[in-house]
């Protein structure tokens, strides 16, 4: 009987959208333990400057950190930070699969590029990551592997059909990856969450729109990053959990 997957051995984790919201919050759990981190993004300067300042506080002593410009739905640029990842922080063992569009429409409205660039972005570069990172993962006998996905792939959501399409398609990529690469002492998990107030669009909404999101949970209070961050750590610790998706929704998913 192997052990592999089940002894923790230092971390080093890759966060796509890793410069604010709910990438920005498992980037800086991380770091608090210990992890280094590369942290990516897409087109945000600012929101990239003040994610270095957040996460620099993190850091712990030995461990390094990145914050690295590059379109996660884009097979060539993922393997130029990859490449630069594992030459200024060494192989990965941790990645999260968080980078994601959200752009509102429905089945009339939703332009063929706009269908196109959704799944790229929130599903393309799942792949193209887990690819990438899953040779040094086996090489090292352990690793997590964490998919945000969403409510939406269960119930459809609001934002529309492409959106609902991609976080689908993740949990099916979870499930089979999970399957694949358990023996090798890799998990594969989802997290599902909705109505995280302090992240995407809610964080700018004001407090009468936001006491309307309280109407669809079945909780005193809406999701809060650190919401997210718990289910993350639980993942990281459970060797023999895989292949599940994690509702961080205050009970919306019943609905
Ligand atoms: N907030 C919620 O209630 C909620 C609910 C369900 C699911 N989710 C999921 O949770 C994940 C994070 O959402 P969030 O609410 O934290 O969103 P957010 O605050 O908008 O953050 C999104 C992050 O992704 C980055 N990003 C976007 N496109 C990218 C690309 N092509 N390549 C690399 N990075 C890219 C953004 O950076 P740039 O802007 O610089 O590109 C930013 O760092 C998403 O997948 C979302 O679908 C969120």
């Amino acid at each position: 009987m192997s052990d592999a997957g089940a002894v923790i051995p230092p971390l080093t984790g890759i966060v796509t959208g890793g410069t604010r919201g709910i990438g920005l919050g498992l980037a800086a759990w991380l770091l608090r333990r210990g992890a280094s981190v590369a942290a990516t993004y897409r087109r945000d300067e600012s929101e990239a400057e003040n994610a270095r300042r957040v996460l620099a506080e993190c850091l712990s002593p030995q461990a390094g950190l990145l914050v690295l410009q590059g379109d996660a739905g884009n097979p060539d640029e993922v393997d130029r930070q990859y490449q630069r990842v594992r030459r200024e922080l060494g192989p990965v063992n941790v990645l999260v699969n968080n980078a994601g569009l959200m752009p509102r429409g429905n089945l009339e409205t939703i332009t063929d590029s706009i269908w196109r660039e959704t799944i790229r972005v929130n599903l393309d570069s799942a792949f193209y990551w887990t690819s990438r990172v899953v040779p040094d993962m086996k090489a090292a006998g352990f690793g997590r592997i964490v998919n945000i996905s969403s409510i939406a792939a269960r119930g459809g959501g609001v934002i529309g059909p492409h959106y609902a399409a991609s976080k689908a398609g993740m949990i099916g990529l979870t499930r089979y990856a999970a399957r694949e690469l358990g023996p090798a002492g890799i998990t594969v998990n989802a997290i599902a969450p909705a109505f995280i107030g302090d992240a995407g669009v809610f964080r700018d909404w004001n407090p009468d729109q936001k006491a309307r999101l309280q109407e669809q949970v079945f909780t005193p209070r809406i999701g809060r990053v650190e919401d997210v961050v718990r289910a993350f750590a639980y993942l990281i610790d459970s060797p023999f959990v895989t292949g599940v998706t994690l509702d961080v929704n205050g009970g919306a998913f019943m609905i």
